[in-house]
């Protein structure tokens, strides 16, 4: 059975990952417009993953006798200055995730909740991976130094990322 004070925790948590999903579905479709399909393809496939990740959330809640919420959401920007303004949005999206994952980690340990403990370390090494992606990719960016023939090449390596990641569909656990 979870506290009332760690249900409130996961359920901040569950509006976080469904406006990272919200964000990156936004930024999605922009790069769809500029004809970035690569860049459009991964950010859709991490949408779609954001979204898992927030229900995947609200059936733990709801496995341990809480009520997972379904947020509303304030709309993300439609508009993005450039591919690079977008990938740095995504990096500091994540370290905000991953900030917020290590409190919740922390309260559990104070709250002596060890099954959601638990629950939490798949969002732990999901929030390495997903960090070092996105640190990766502004690194790259900034390599090329704003060129857009090299922006072409950026565009074919997001789709050769994005292909798996929109095969394998993994579904929420
Ligand atoms: Fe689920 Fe990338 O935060």
């Amino acid at each position: 059975m979870l506290s009332k004070k760690i249900e409130a925790a996961l359920n901040v948590q569950i509006e976080l990952e469904a406006a990272s999903s919200n964000t990156y579905l936004a930024m999605a479709s922009w790069a769809e417009v500029q004809g970035l399909t690569g860049v459009a393809n991964f950010l859709y496939g991490h949408s779609d993953e954001e979204r898992m990740h927030s229900t995947k959330l609200i059936k733990f809640v709801n496995e341990r006798g809480g009520h997972g919420i379904v947020p509303s959401l304030k709309a993300p920007a439609a508009k993005y200055k450039s591919v690079t303004d977008v990938f740095e949005g995504v990096l500091k999206h994540e370290e905000r995730v991953s900030q917020s994952i290590n409190e919740l980690v922390d309260l559990c340990l104070k709250e002596k909740d060890y099954a959601t403990h638990n629950f939490l370390q798949w969002y732990v090494t999901e929030q390495i991976e997903e960090e070092s992606l996105a640190r990766t990719n502004v690194d790259k960016l900034k390599m090329m130094g704003g060129e857009k023939a090299a922006l072409y090449f950026f565009d074919r390596d997001m789709a050769a990322i994005a292909a798996p990641t929109a095969s394998a569909e993994k579904p929420a656990k």
